[in-house]
């Protein structure tokens, strides 16, 4: 058997998971921020597989939609009538035709990595085996089914925790489900697997355990347990998510990201941080989130697909979501920075600015309790303490166009549409309800009045009231 032969990976995802009591199908709840079943499609990406086979049943279309962008072919097992029955669904939908090997994995199991399944295949190509298998060994098999071995240790079979003796129960190396199997052997046997077990089903496992009969090579490759961890229930995800955390933080401090406090970390699967990148304390960085080079975010920073360039520095509490920070800006600490909010090189936001579907242009500084939602705004330009673009009337979202160089005065309403131009000049407290040319002064003429000695004259009268 060679390298050459042609290889078919299929992911079994069509149960409902029951133990998880959810209206979710199992295989959709997340881990590290991503879908359980693309854990699985990940692990399996670099193999260059041939075709990449889903079994999906439960909520299919949305298991489907969670699949896009793997280039995975589906097939749609209607009634789930166990492992062994999803396996035929593959076959029949997808690969009737097809030759080689076949490699089965569950889409409960989500941490297994793409070295682990080439180990699997080496072993199954070196030792010309019909089926091969990983093994693990546990301290609580509880669950699992176990690896049943004869007095020389060769394999025998696979029995499932509800169908085991009392001694079967006892043995602690168990199955995590991931397969590789010649299809020549696997399509036929598929057809004769019966469901003389507790639960009436047709077993996948049992696979094995025809080949082992038929006298044909079968091999095990060792896997450690965490790697092959299923997900059955809310705790399992629990622990795995904790595991997962550990695995991925990990991963980032070994290309160079540090963190000062790796434990406090959240950083969803997803996520990619450049080199030379400081991560503080409580730090949780999601979704599609990408992190330049050089960065530094202090700490208690929420992020969820945002775009942040090299050299920026988040500081402390700061919250971004969907929207781009170019390179050498400063955030914070406290700024929100929301949907379509679009940060040019060296831009400053600070503390309690909000920031929603804008654009602001290079080294423009916003650093005090502002709101700036549907605005354009240029290069060097300052927006005083307090200043608020009223967008919304009430009934629609207006834009306001601020132009380079131009100065906003502490405590000014720009009311949209309103578009003020390069180089203008907006007083302290001004209202804008209009267009201001480039290069001109506004200011709302308000008159600054004083009365002297009137306060003795107000305590005096408010003390006679109280008496
Ligand atoms: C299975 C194995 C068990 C192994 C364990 C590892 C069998 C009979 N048992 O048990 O030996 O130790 O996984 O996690 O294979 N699925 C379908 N269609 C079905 C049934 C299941 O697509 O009709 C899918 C599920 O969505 C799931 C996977 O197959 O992703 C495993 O099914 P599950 O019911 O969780 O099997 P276990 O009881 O855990
Ligand atoms: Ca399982």
């Amino acid at each position: 058997m060679s390298a050459n032969t042609a290889l078919a990976i299929v992911i079994l995802a069509a149960g409902q998971g029951t133990r998880m009591k959810s209206r979710h199908a199992k295989v959709l709840h997340r881990l590290g921020g991503r879908p359980l079943v693309c854990h699985v499609l990940e692990s399996c990406r670099g193999l260059a597989a041939k075709r990449t086979v889903v079994v999906v049943g439960h909520q299919a279309d949305a298991v489907e939609a969670a699949c896009k962008g793997y280039g995975a072919e589906f097939a749609l097992q209607r009634e789930q009538r166990g492992t062994g029955h999803a396996a035929m669904a593959a076959r029949d939908a997808a690969l009737a035709g097809f030759r080689g090997d076949v490699v089965i994995l569950y889409g409960d199991v989500p941490l297994l990595t793409e070295p682990t399944l080439r180990r699997l295949l080496g072993r199954h190509r070196d030792t010309g085996s019909t089926v091969s298998l990983l093994t693990t060994v546990v301290d609580e098999p509880f669950g699992y089914g176990r690896i049943v071995r004869d007095g020389a240790g060769r394999l025998e079979r696979i029995v499932e925790q509800r169908d085991a003796s009392e001694a079967e129960r006892a043995i602690t190396e168990v199955n995590p489900g991931i397969y590789c199997v010649k299809s020549e052997f696997l399509f036929p046997t598929l057809d004769r697997l019966r469901p003389t077990n507790d639960q009436g089903e047709l077993y996948l496992t049992d696979v094995v355990g025809l080949a082992v009969c038929e006298g044909l090579p079968v091999a095990t490759e060792p896997v450690d347990p965490h790697e092959v961890a299923g997900i059955n229930s809310r705790a399992d995800l629990a622990a795995l998510e904790e595991t997962l955390r550990r695995v991925l933080v990990r991963r980032h401090m070994d290309a160079g990201v540090t963190f000062l406090d790796p434990g406090t970390a959240w950083i969803e699967a997803d996520v990619t941080i450049g080199a030379d990148t400081t991560v503080g304390p409580m730090v949780q960085i999601r979704g599609k989130t990408r992190i330049g080079s050089d960065c530094q975010i202090d700490g208690n920073a929420f992020l969820v697909d945002a775009e942040v360039a090299d050299r920026v520095h988040l500081r402390s509490n700061v919250v971004l979501s969907e929207c781009s920070v170019a390179e050498g800006s400063i955030i914070g600490p406290f700024s929100h920075l929301r949907p379509g909010a679009d940060l040019g090189p060296d831009v400053h936001v600070g503390n309690f600015v909000e920031v929603k579907k804008s654009t602001i242009g290079a080294n423009t500084k916003a650093n005090h309790l502002a709101y700036i939602g549907d605005a354009t705004i240029g290069r060097d330009t300052n927006i005083g303490a307090g200043t608020i673009t009223c967008n919304y009337d009430g009934f629609a979202k207006h834009r306001t166009t601020i132009g380079d160089r131009v100065q906003i005065g502490s405590d000014s309403q720009l009311v949209a549409p309103v578009e003020i131009g390069d180089d203008a000049y907006v007083a302290t407290g001004t209202t804008v309800r209009h267009d201001v040319e480039p290069g001109a002064l506004a200011f709302n003429p308000k008159p600054d009045q004083r009365r002297p000695g009137w306060v003795e004259g107000f305590r005096q009268r408010r003390a006679k009231k109280k008496a």
